[in-house]
């Protein structure tokens, strides 16, 4: 194991999924492991999966986190898809007390985002980029001239007509339980966009999540002004931003 070497664990609400990461190339350096995210979400359930992935790479090291909620100094500040008991809890303690491990985390969409800036298509863009994880909810990451502005929460803004918040309508989630066609998800995927582009004025918007992989379903429908593109890092961004997390907050302690 190398210094440049972190594990990166991508906490979900439907899966936990993680790798060993070169943060100087940002390559996965295993196939990464799935285990299917406990229901209920408890900070103790989830807390025995993360030590089983933990175990699963045979890990010793330092070990970075994205984690679904908003996310300051290692307290989850709210709890859209995973359980109520997670907020206010202190993150950190708690998944390296189970995986006896040193853990730093960050808001999950914030990972992908700052994993697709250093590896990806955000790689030296000035301006505003925003980048969208499409999953069980909707997350967000902004970066303005490649600085990113933690804990921004665009998918629960309400969109026009709407009575519950955007990632309610337009998440993957959304599509899976309504059973909406690609078309009839794209159209409010892109209504979701419009309003961000109208409201933001990025200069690029990046996907990512599971639903980044299907692009091609629905890019047809999708009309903003401003080019929207699948990460290069596709559905691994959030794992390998973790890890790229992780490793600078290591250094700067
Ligand atoms: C959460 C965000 C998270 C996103 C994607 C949302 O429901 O509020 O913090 O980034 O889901 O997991």
């Amino acid at each position: 194991m190398q210094e440049r070497h972190i594990l990166g664990i991508d906490v979900g609400a439907s899966g936990i999924k993680g790798a060993v990461v070169d943060i100087e190339t940002g390559e996965l350096l295993n196939e990464r492991i799935r285990l299917e995210t406990p229901e209920p979400s408890t900070p103790k359930a989830m807390a025995k999966t993360f030590a089983e992935l933990v175990r699963a790479h045979n890990w010793k090291g330092l070990v970075g986190c994205g984690f679904p909620s908003i996310v300051k100094k290692g307290i989850a500040y709210s709890a859209a898809n995973i359980s109520k008991e997670w907020i206010g809890q202190n993150i950190i303690e708690i998944f390296s007390l189970a995986s006896k491990c040193p853990v730093e985390v960050l808001n999950d969409a914030d990972a992908a985002g700052l994993a697709e800036m250093s590896f990806g298509l955000g790689k030296g863009v000035e301006g505003t980029v925003l980048l969208i994880t499409v999953g069980s909810g909707l997350g967000s990451a902004l970066f303005i001239d490649g600085r990113l502005v933690p804990n921004t929460e665009l998918g629960h803004i309400y969109l026009e007509g709407q009575k519950s918040v955007a990632e309610a309508y337009a998440s993957n989630n959304a599509r899976k339980r309504e059973n909406l066609s690609w078309e009839e998800w794209g159209q409010r995927f892109n209504e979701y966009l419009t309003h961000l582009d109208r409201t933001f004025n990025p200069d690029l918007i990046l996907l990512s999540g599971g639903v980044s992989k299907r692009f091609d379903k629905y890019e047809n429908f999708i009309t903003t002004e401003t080019p929207v593109k699948p990460a290069k890092l596709l559905n691994a961004a959030g794992t390998i931003g973790a890890a790229a997390y992780a490793y600078q907050r290591f250094r700067k302690a």
